[in-house]
């Protein structure tokens, strides 16, 4: 593992977007592993800038988010779909039908979701790059403290720190799921490359213990 240390988000997000934009150009149809949360705003922005300025083109590229929420529908302006649709893959050129979230249709068996996303994964050839935050707890995607570092796509339920931290998306009427379904610690390891940005004090606890903590299934980002 390589610790970058910059001087704020935005050189962060350059950074990131940097080394995006380095795998694109030796191999432009790689795929992605995206996540959500408030830490990849910039990412995305310094992403759309670069494609308009013709630096860079997501034509064939082919995504997979870490997770989503079960229980509300793609449409929702709070799904994780919705997010991504929004922040970034209506600002570019992807094909937005090689766009992938691990989301449980109305009707489908959520249980079965995971392992039908994982095939998935396997088809595209796996993930050449994975993008993604840290919660405040030492999260990655939606795996709580505690999940397996065994652990495949599955539905897991938020810790209530996780639904406390990301309630500042919700206004007070609206449903917030306590339930995701989510990539698997050994999901996202397998991995060839994971880009993982931090920002803000915050999230200085979990970095801490990330980086210099042992390895613990109750710092889930300490497995990298
Ligand atoms: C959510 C997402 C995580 C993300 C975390 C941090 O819980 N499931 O993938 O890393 O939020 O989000 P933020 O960047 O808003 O702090």
């Amino acid at each position: 593992m390589e610790v970058i240390i910059l001087k704020n988000a935005e050189k962060v997000a350059a950074t990131g977007a940097r080394l995006v934009g380095e795998l694109l150009r030796v191999r432009p149809a790689a795929v992605l592993g995206l996540a959500t949360g408030g830490t990849q705003l910039a990412l995305y922005r310094q992403l759309v800038e670069r494609y308009r300025i013709n630096k860079i083109s997501f034509r064939q590229v082919s995504s997979f988010n870490l997770d989503e929420y079960l229980g509300i529908a793609a449409d929702n302006p709070q799904s994780y779909r919705a997010y991504m649709d929004r922040e970034f893959f209506d600002r570019i050129d992807i094909d937005k039908k090689n766009t992938y979230l691990p989301y449980c249709e109305e009707g489908q068996n959520p249980i079965l979701v995971g392992p039908c996303y994982e095939q998935k994964i396997h088809d595209a050839g796996g993930i050449d790059l994975q993008i993604m935050g840290i919660g405040a707890n030492g999260h990655i995607g939606f795996n709580e403290p505690s999940s397996s570092l065994g652990s495949r796509t599955r539905v897991k339920t938020l810790t209530r720190q996780t639904f406390k931290d990301n309630s500042r998306l919700f206004s007070e009427t609206e449903f917030q799921p306590k339930l995701a379904i989510t990539m698997g610690i050994a999901t996202i390891m397998d991995a060839r490359k994971i880009l993982l940005l931090a920002t803000g004090e915050n999230k200085a606890g979990a970095v801490s213990k990330m980086v210099e903590g042992p390895v613990s299934a109750m710092c889930p980002a300490s497995v990298l």
